[in-house]
């Protein structure tokens, strides 16, 4: 019998260790033979540590398990699915799960993710074999028809700058992972690189022999050891089978990868500052143009994606770009891994076809509020995202729709919080944040921000408010119109957006 236990960070934090080892404890003395596999986590991170049992039926889940609960499992019979507290039926049946389109993340948590075998049997390297079957022009069109856009926020379309980067002429070429997972209740880089790895490393290679590259780099971030440590890991057995190395996947041409572990700077997202960290220098954030495309690592032509872009590219190749096209709302298509974090009953990952509303997610995905208090506000799209009021929990979540509602969808990152939110302080952090990170290149980022955070201190403590209010709001223009990146760029929407939607949460009148 094979039971799973989840190897996944998340899951370990709550004790998924222990259960694995009292499961093969319990096993052992009671003479059972059970084949343990320790998959990623299906997300459900409420659940976890989430056990499952294959069973004629399929998966059988319990969740959560405690070590202690594992007698009692055994006594139960859960090898053969029977009757338990914990018993939450089978695994696919679970309205969370259920209720979703997983596309990209369709092996997550099923799959035991270093296995190369696995991953052959649920759909793997079926892109990179039609990919070998294109000329490397027809790969790039496949992924501009696709519609797919870069999921790790900013939403330029794949194809067009993997374009840009085969037309750019050069011996040596890069293909960059950002994997510099910094914004705030996100994880949907982590749950790939700990539970589908090779999912990643299919889509780089089939990226590199797109645009004629030869070497690659996965930059995680230092927060996520076991991430580095599963897909260093993952690298090594790829490279042994040779989906990786001189003659990359039977493509008759090299293809190398490289893990490589930040060190604890949010700026490292930023795209330049991540080449600048990569070649080993302070990861400062250079001025754009060159566009990474055609100058990046090292001076040369850089494809760099988040993990969930690239990722998402074997299906397209395996399944056409029509496939996965076919799903989304207006100009964004496809799926989108969402993470639902902060004050809700059920955290974890949900992949949607774009077109839910905020409020399906937050209710009927999220369950409401953990507290049982209503909900206030959410920010969307990490530290840098807008403030979503209640009155927005109808937009729609697509890239337009969400703009149009003065929001951000990013990375997709999600974060509740309930009536007993002060506002004004969640501003404030926002601007400190934004003074700790800055990466001091330039004024209104580097100095804004923390002349930023007095300015919110006066307006809290009641000091000449109104004329510290429009202060506040003519630092906010000059952050946002001559900031060099995102950071300083985007600091002011939350500011601005908890101002606008909270104000008397600063002591402010209401419009
Ligand atoms: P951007 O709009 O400047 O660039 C987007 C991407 O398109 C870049 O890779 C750029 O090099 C590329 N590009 C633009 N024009 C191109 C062309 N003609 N040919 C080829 N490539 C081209 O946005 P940026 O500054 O890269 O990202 C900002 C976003 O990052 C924000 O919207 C935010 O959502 C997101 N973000 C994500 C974080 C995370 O943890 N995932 C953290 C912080 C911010
Ligand atoms: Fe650096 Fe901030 Fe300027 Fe970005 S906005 S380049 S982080 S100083």
């Amino acid at each position: 019998v094979t039971v799973y236990v989840p190897a996944d960070s998340a899951a370990l934090s709550v004790g998924a260790q222990a259960v694995a080892e009292a499961a093969a404890a319990q096993a052992r003395q009671r003479g059972l033979d059970i084949r343990l596999v320790r998959n990623g986590s299906r997300g459900l991170f409420w659940l976890e540590p989430l056990v499952e049992v294959a069973t004629p039926a399929g998966r059988i889940a319990y969740g959560p398990v405690a070590a202690e609960d594992v007698p009692s499992l055994f006594e139960a019979d859960f090898l053969h699915g029977g009757a338990h507290a914990l018993r939450l039926g089978p695994t696919e049946e679970i309205p969370f799960l259920k209720q979703q389109e997983r596309l990209t993340y369709r092996r997550i948590g099923i799959t035991d993710p270093l296995s190369l075998e696995d991953y052959a049997a649920h759909e793997g390297w079926q892109g990179l074999a039609r990919a070998l079957a294109l000329a490397p022009a027809a790969i790039v069109q496949e992924v501009t028809d696709s519609g797919l856009r870069g999921r790790g926020g900013a939403a330029f379309p794949a194809g067009i700058k993997w374009q840009t980067c085969a037309q750019a002429q050069s011996a040596q070429k890069y293909i960059v992972c950002n994997a510099d997972e910094g914004d705030s209740g996100t994880y949907a880089d982590r749950l790939t690189l700990e539970g589908d790895p090779y999912s990643l490393i299919e889509g780089m290679l089939i990226a590199a022999l797109a645009v004629g590259a030869s070497e690659g780099y996965v930059y995680i971030r230092s927060e996520y050891p076991r991430a580095f440590q599963v897909f260093s890991r993952a690298i090594a057995l790829a490279t042994a089978a040779g989906y990786l190395g001189a003659d990359a996947g039977g493509s008759g041409r090299p293809f190398h990868l490289h893990a490589r572990l930040g060190a604890g700077a949010y700026i490292c997202g930023e795209e330049t500052a991540l080449l600048e960290s990569l070649e080993g220098k302070r990861g400062q954030v250079r001025f754009k143009p060159p566009l990474p495309a055609i100058a990046g690592l090292f001076g040369q032509p850089t494809v760099i994606n988040n993990v969930v872009t690239l990722a998402s590219v074997p299906l397209i190749l395996a399944r056409g770009a029509a496939f996965y096209r076919d799903y989304g709302s207006g100009r964004s298509r496809g799926s989108i891994p969402l993470q639902l974090a902060g004050n809700l009953r059920r955290a974890g990952l949900v992949e949607k076809a774009f077109g839910l509303t905020l409020r399906e997610l937050l209710y009927d995905f999220g369950g409401g509020s953990a507290s049982g208090r209503p909900l206030r506000a959410v920010q969307v799209g990490g530290p840098l995202g807008a403030y979503l009021p209640e009155s927005r929990f109808d937009t729609v979540i697509d890239y337009e729709a969400f703009a149009a509602a003065g929001g951000m969808l990013g990375h997709g990152g999600v974060v509740a919080f309930d009536d007993s939110v002060d506002m004004a302080a969640q501003a404030r952090f926002a601007m400190e944040f934004c003074a700790v990170e800055s990466c001091g290149k330039c004024t209104p980022c580097r100095i804004g921000s923390t002349r930023g955070v007095e300015v919110i201190d006066r307006i809290r403590a009641g000091r000449e408010p109104q004329r510290n209010e429009h202060l506040l709001r003519d630092l906010c223009e000059t952050m946002l119109q001559g900031s060099l990146c995102a950071l300083g760029g985007m600091a002011p929407f939350p500011v601005l957006s908890a101002l606008d939607h909270f104000p008397q949460d600063f002591g402010l009148p209401r419009p």
